[in-house]
């Protein structure tokens, strides 16, 4: 009966998103997409005890593939409500005006209105990922120049020099938009993520850091619609967040009760109450140089045996970590937890296949493509 209803709710949820509109189905005008931000100004916010940027747009440029054949490009604005999506394909799966203008040659611009979707928020809540300027610096463009821990050093991958004013920070930083993690976001990610890969099939998930919940929460809903999971730099470390000073401390601080998140997962013999985890701190906590290097984890206790991963075991891992990112302290704790409760899982420390100099935001820094194509082998092993 339950199970019933549980299967009815998820068909019911399936046939709202997957319309006319559904993935495939495009019928989009060909077109090379830029996006950039627009406007926005540096301010100090005692409350948030930083540099923060407000009132930024974003704005997504759209060229014709066929060329542009007349003077004046077209802006649009979406109304009250939604965003720019609106301008792109329309609800019955149809090109929208978007593609309309494009057909005829004109330049597109598309914003998300200020406070809306992609663009900065009106009320910047105090707690995000990100922060203020400073934050973005020392945890992720610039760690180099702040000696927080001892790998910063090694960082020189970020394009430009990192820091507020050069214009490919000014960039990365706008692209920051309020988030704080929460078993509310844990839950709908992984019901909506789910309901993607019930409509488009057993796909392959790349991660980055706070997405990593997310990849290891739709492989714990959905396992046989997950191929692999690529986790670059994943969070849902165990037990803890750990900041190496970064964020002015350097204790870890306890959160995610049943090991990988704040809701219920699925192990192996059952859980029902996260308490009967019984867990370990293993490993210590290490300074190199006077700076720190490494973290120690919390794992499952070797007695009672250590339980499965019922669902999110059945799906391999590829986890990847770089030389310079704060994430070199601690990611060995995800990866030990993740093999104790029975995920292959194959990390793979940039820095030993070679590959040099890198943050937390590698898909963005000038080797991208390298560590692309690290990805890339992987996958190609899996298909
Ligand atoms: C500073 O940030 C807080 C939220 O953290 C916000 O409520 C406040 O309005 C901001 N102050 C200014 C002057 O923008
Ligand atoms: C980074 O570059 C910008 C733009 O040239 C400059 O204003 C800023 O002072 C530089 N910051 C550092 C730390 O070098
Ligand atoms: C998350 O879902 C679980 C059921 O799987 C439920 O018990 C819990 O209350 C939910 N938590 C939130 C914050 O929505
Ligand atoms: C585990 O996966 C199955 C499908 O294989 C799914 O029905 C079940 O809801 C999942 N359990 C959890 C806790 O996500
Ligand atoms: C935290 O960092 C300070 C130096 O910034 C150091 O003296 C202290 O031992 C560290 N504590 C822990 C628990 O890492």
């Amino acid at each position: 009966m339950k199970l019933s209803i549980l299967c009815c709710a998820l068909s019911l949820l399936q046939a709202v998103l997957s319309g006319p509109g559904a993935p495939g189905s495009s019928a989009e005008a060909l077109h090379r997409r830029n996006i950039f931000y627009v406007g926005g100004e540096y301010v100090f916010n005692a409350t948030q005890g930083g540099t923060i940027l407000i009132n930024d747009q974003y704005v997504e440029e759209l060229t014709p593939a066929g060329g542009v054949k007349h003077p004046y490009p077209i802006v649009f604005f979406h109304g009250g409500g939604v965003s720019g999506a609106q301008w792109l394909n329309k609800p019955d799966g149809n090109p929208g005006w978007a593609t309309y203008f494009l057909n005829q040659g004109y330049m597109v611009y598309i914003l998300d209105i200020w406070s809306v979707g992609r663009s900065s928020a009106e009320d910047f809540p105090a707690q995000i990922i990100g922060g203020t300027v400073e934050l973005v610096e020392v945890a992720f463009s610039a760690p180099e120049l702040y000696h927080h821990y001892y790998q910063a050093q090694f960082h020189t991958q970020f394009p430009g020099n990192g820091s507020i004013g050069d214009p490919a920070f000014n960039d990365f930083y706008a692209r920051f938009l309020p988030l704080a993690f929460s078993p509310r976001i844990e839950n709908i990610t992984r019901t909506s993520t789910c309901a993607l890969l019930s409509m488009i099939g057993p796909s392959f998930l790349i991660s980055h850091s706070f997405g990593g919940s997310v990849g290891y929460l739709t492989t714990d809903g959905c396992p046989t619609l997950v191929k692999g999971h690529v986790s670059v730099e994943g969070d849902s470390s165990p037990y803890a967040n750990y900041d190496a000073g970064v964020f002015g401390v350097n204790t870890s601080s306890p959160t995610r009760a049943w090991g990988l998140a704040d809701v219920p997962i699925a192990y192996d013999p059952p859980v029902t109450d996260p308490s009967q985890l019984v867990t370990t701190t293993t490993g210590e906590l290490k300074y190199t140089d006077g700076l720190l290097s490494q973290y120690p984890c919390i794992e499952q206790a070797t007695s009672p045996p250590p339980r499965k991963l019922a669902n999110i075991s059945q799906v391999p891992v590829l986890f990847l970590t770089t030389q310079a990112s704060v994430h070199v302290l601690y990611d060995q704790c995800l990866v030990q937890f993740l093999k104790q409760a029975g995920v292959i899982v194959d990390w793979i420390l940039l820095a030993q296949v070679g590959i040099k100099g890198n943050g937390h935001f590698s898909m963005l820094e000038k080797n991208s493509d390298q560590i692309a194509g690290v990805i890339l082998k992987w996958l190609l092993g899996k298909e």
